[in-house]
């Protein structure tokens, strides 16, 4: 791996805590607790954990979506205050505008960001590679309830990808597909991703999953946390060459690290199928 550990972060998360209070009743959940954890440029960071353990929390306040009840979320340097074009993100249920047709939400952002008023032609060409990176070039009119999920979700990652933002936060954004489509698009990911790219020209990679193998297959590291408030319990290097290929799944180095993980989640998943609330 190639110095992962001395570059500055592009995200750091320094001792993070977050407390949800229901307005009507004033119930107290503590989310997470004092999350540490430094993302360097051109990494691929997966963060694995049960259901409930706080996961969308730590990628909605990267995201400037929430503010932590404590610490402190950066990114370069500066805190994280509100959302950013310069953080894409990707949800499960794709965010699409019904109304829209895979063209018009992929140029949403070209064409209403603030910060970058690209000409017609310009922005015609952006959008046009976007569509060809993800494979939908043919599909462009089409609406997205005219599309397989698969698609669907290949247009909300090209619409996050033509604003072209430097650091991506995916939150399960393959749960939702059959398994089939979902290693297909594991290895789009990769592709898109730029893994032949050196790591300074690949963009930053923040991708929550509950499935231990697609976190193996593709991080660079893999967050591992824990239940009741959430915390990251261990980080691990996953040390497998790249580009990674279907072929990776079937060794035993992928089994192994895969079942390490998979130790380590074990008893908080066994916890997060009884309910003791
Ligand atoms: N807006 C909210 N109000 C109150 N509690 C919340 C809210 N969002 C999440 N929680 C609670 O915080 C915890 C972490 O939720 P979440 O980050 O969605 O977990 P995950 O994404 O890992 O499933 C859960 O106990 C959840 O019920
Ligand atoms: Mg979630």
């Amino acid at each position: 791996m190639e110095a992962l550990d001395q570059a500055a972060p592009k995200i750091r998360l320094d001792g993070i805590s977050k407390e949800y209070i229901v307005p009507r009743t004033g119930q107290r959940t503590l989310a997470i607790a004092d999350v540490s954890l430094d993302i360097v440029q051109g990494e691929f960071l997966c963060i694995v954990g049960p259901s409930g353990c706080g996961k969308s929390t730590i990628l909605n306040m990267i995201a400037g979506l929430a503010e932590p009840s404590a610490g402190t979320v950066a990114m370069d340097g500066a805190p994280i205050r509100a959302p950013g074009s310069e953080r894409g993100v990707v949800f499960q249920d794709y965010a699409l505008f019904p109304w829209k047709t895979v063209r018009e939400n992929i140029e949403f952002g070209p064409r209403f960001r603030s910060d970058a008023r690209l000409g017609a032609a310009e922005r015609d060409k952006l959008v046009r590679h976007y569509i060809d990176l993800v494979s939908l070039t043919g599909a462009e009119h089409k609406y997205p309830h005219e599309l397989s999920g698969g698609m669907r979700q290949r247009c909300a990652f090209a619409r996050a990808l033509a604003n072209e933002p430097e650091v991506l936060l995916m939150d399960e954004p393959f749960a939702a597909l059959d398994a089939q489509t979902r290693l297909i698009l594991q290895e789009e990911l990769l592709r898109i991703w730029g893994e032949d790219l050196p790591r300074a020209e690949r963009k930053t990679v923040i991708f929550i999953t509950h499935g231990i193998d697609e976190a193996v297959f593709l991080a660079d590291r893999v967050a591992v946390m824990s239940n009741h408030p959430g915390r990251i319990k261990t980080v691990m290097d996953i040390d497998l060459p790249r580009p990674r290929r279907e072929s990776l799944r079937a060794t035993s180095e992928f089994q192994t690290l895969a079942d390490e993980i998979w130790q380590l989640i074990r008893r908080e998943a066994y916890e997060a199928t009884i309910d003791r609330r």
